[in-house]
């Protein structure tokens, strides 16, 4: 069909009639009301000019010399270039077996002459109308078509990936399995023969190889913490979020205090906070997340009795906690590094740790939607800051 019919152009018509005046007269008509007309004589000219370049729409006069009407029709339905062009017949019959014979051959629509204008309007916008809906419909079923196409590429590399990721976890879930029994067993037994060398040998060794007893006990001690902390941080990446539940943030904040009970004792570590929500939560992990905080703001703190204070502010969309030491403070070159595995300030010496605590806040916070900061001036404080996602 013809491909360059634009909007302006409501159709491409072609009129098949050998009465010339009939020709002129549907020309004009058709011309006068936005179509193109295309205007041929005769039969073989019909179906060259239909084949070359397909018209919107055929008016196909019946009664002509060498091929009739519906001969033509005949031939035009059995070319897959043309058959889906729509033919309306024209004629001077009248007769009911003709129409009937128009519509079995496969014409759409019947226009007797002498032509009524209005009517052959009408007809014709009508079929062309059913033309551009229909060209409208295979426009759709071909992007529906390239859309399902596209999908279905998405989900072949989905499944690709999902296949990988089941690999991966297995490898993980080996390797977490290593770091939790086959790298701890020989550490127990290390720090158990220490141990026992430090007691039963305690009369012999001198002061010097006491020394090294206590440190290969300390160093031990050191690895198993990492390595439970490393255990901790890679089973903390399958968390299953749809296992969240509503969590008060007050009984998370107390359990978390409960654990740190010596290192509160300690300190005379004077902890405040606001009245906490209720978050949709896992609440171990809330505990932890707390508890990781809270013990830094207490271990890095300076002369002066730790002070901490924890609130809360609630925005359309999220909570935003904030807890506040008055400790050591850290360089602001600084604050990003902190939340890096392994990534610590200060020597073993100064401030015990594993350097792992704020990597499992950060995954924490994250796998609950939400993201951690910290603001900080050296020797005044420090302020941590989370968001928790509010679920409606
Ligand atoms: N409140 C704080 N004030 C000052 N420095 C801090 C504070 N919190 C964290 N830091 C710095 O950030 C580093 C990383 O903290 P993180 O909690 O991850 O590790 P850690 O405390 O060294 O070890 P652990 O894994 O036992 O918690 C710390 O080593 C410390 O230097
Ligand atoms: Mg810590």
């Amino acid at each position: 069909m013809n491909n360059n019919s634009t909007d302006a152009i409501k159709g491409d018509i072609l009129v098949v009639d050998d009465h010339l005046e009939n020709v002129n007269l549907l020309f004009t008509m058709l011309s006068e009301h936005g179509y193109e007309v295309r205007q041929v004589i005769n039969g073989r000219q019909a179906l060259q000019t239909a084949q070359y370049d397909p018209p919107d729409l055929i008016l196909l006069d019946i009664l002509m010399p060498e091929m009739d009407g519906y001969e033509i029709c005949r031939k035009l339905k059995a070319c897959p270039e043309t058959q889906q062009i729509p033919v309306i017949f024209l004629s001077a019959l009248d007769d009911v077996w003709d129409k009937v014979k128009a519509f079995d051959i496969g014409g759409v629509d019947y226009i007797t002459k002498p032509f009524d204008v209005p009517e052959v309007l009408a007809r014709v916008e009508h079929q062309l109308t059913i033309v551009r809906q229909q060209r409208q419909l295979t426009e759709q079923n071909i992007r529906l078509q390239q859309e399902i196409q596209e999908r279905q590429i998405i989900q072949q590399q989905l499944q690709q990936l999902n296949q990988e990721l089941l690999r991966s976890n297995t490898d993980l879930e080996q390797f977490n399995f290593i770091v939790s029994h086959d790298l701890r067993q020989p550490l127990t037994s290390i720090n158990a023969n220490a141990q026992l060398l430090a007691i039963k040998s305690h009369r012999f060794l001198d002061e010097d190889s006491k020394q090294c007893v206590t440190r290969i006990l300390e160093g031990t001690n050191h690895m198993d913490q990492l390595l439970r902390d490393l255990f901790a941080y890679a089973r903390l990446g399958g968390t299953d979020t749809s296992k969240f539940q509503p969590t008060d943030c007050n009984l998370a904040l107390n359990q978390a205090l409960d654990n740190l009970y010596q290192a509160i004792e300690k300190s005379q570590a004077i902890i405040n906070h606001d009245p906490l929500p209720t978050i949709r939560a896992d609440r171990v992990q809330l505990v932890t997340l707390f508890q990781n905080i809270l013990s830094n703001a207490i271990k890095y703190c300076r002369e002066e009795v730790p002070q901490v204070n924890v609130s809360v502010r609630q925005t359309d969309t999220e909570y935003l906690f904030t807890i506040q030491d008055n400790g050591i403070g850290i360089e602001p070159e600084s604050l990003k590094t902190i939340f890096k595995l392994f990534q610590r300030l200060h020597s073993l010496q100064d401030y015990p740790g594993s350097g792992i605590g704020l990597a499992i806040c950060k995954k924490i916070v994250e796998c609950h939607g939400g993201r951690i900061w910290a603001d900080s001036l050296p020797n005044v404080g420090s302020k941590f800051y989370f968001t928790i996602p509010q679920y409606k």
